[in-house]
């Protein structure tokens, strides 16, 4: 299979989209924290609309991030420019890899926590939240990097379809 030339607008959607409920889910944590945290003590988790918007919207990255993997299965993916050293190419397959296996991860240890009240899921939960910064971090710098030093188009083609 050839790869396309862009990204298709729903690729593109659901990248955004994605990146969009992460930082969510970073921010307003409190509520799930908090209600954990009363479940852990063995009381009533207090109703936290916080709390359900966290579980809400980790599924819909789970579903988001399958929809996006059978589309790049299908449609694929443009390739990074041929002109840069593999190592580069390599890392960036890596960390495309890598972020979708820890959403899946954080997604799937998140509801084994909450909706089977396995304690070392938490546990994994919190391993997974910090390796996803990592990555997310080295993914946006990639991204940057690719921008502003490379000059290449590589963030311009998550922005308009092709
Ligand atoms: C992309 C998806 C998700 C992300 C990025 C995410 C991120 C986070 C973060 C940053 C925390 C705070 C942890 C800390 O500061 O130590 C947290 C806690 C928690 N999350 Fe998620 N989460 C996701 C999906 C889910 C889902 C789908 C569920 C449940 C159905 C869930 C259940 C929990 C629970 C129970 C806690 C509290 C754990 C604790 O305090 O040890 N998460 N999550
Ligand atoms: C939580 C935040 C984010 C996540 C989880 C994420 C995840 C991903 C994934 C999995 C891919 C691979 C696409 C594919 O399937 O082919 C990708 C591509 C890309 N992302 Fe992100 N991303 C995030 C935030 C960002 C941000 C903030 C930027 C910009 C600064 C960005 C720029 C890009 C670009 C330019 C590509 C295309 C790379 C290429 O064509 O080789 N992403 N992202």
């Amino acid at each position: 299979m050839s790869a396309p030339k862009g990204y298709s607008t729903l690729q593109i959607a659901l990248h955004w989209l994605v990146a969009l409920i992460v930082v969510h889910q970073f921010v307003l944590h409190k509520g799930i924290e908090t209600a954990w945290d009363a479940y852990k003590a063995g009381q009533a988790a207090p109703f936290s609309v916080l709390a359900g918007l966290h579980v809400a919207g980790g599924i819909l990255v789970l579903a988001f991030v399958l929809a996006r993997i059978a589309m790049r299965l299908k449609r694929g993916a443009p390739e990074l420019p041929v002109e840069e050293p593999m190592v580069l190419r390599l890392a960036a397959h890596a960390t495309h890899w890598g972020l979708y296996l820890l959403l899946i991860g954080l997604v799937g240890s998140g509801m084994a926590a909450w909706f089977g009240g396995v304690k070392l899921a938490a546990s994994a939960h919190g391993t997974f939240k910090n390796l996803l910064m990592l990555l997310v971090g080295l993914h946006v710098a990639g991204a940057l990097f690719q921008h502003f030093w490379l000059k290449s188009d590589v963030l311009r083609r998550m922005m308009r379809a092709g």
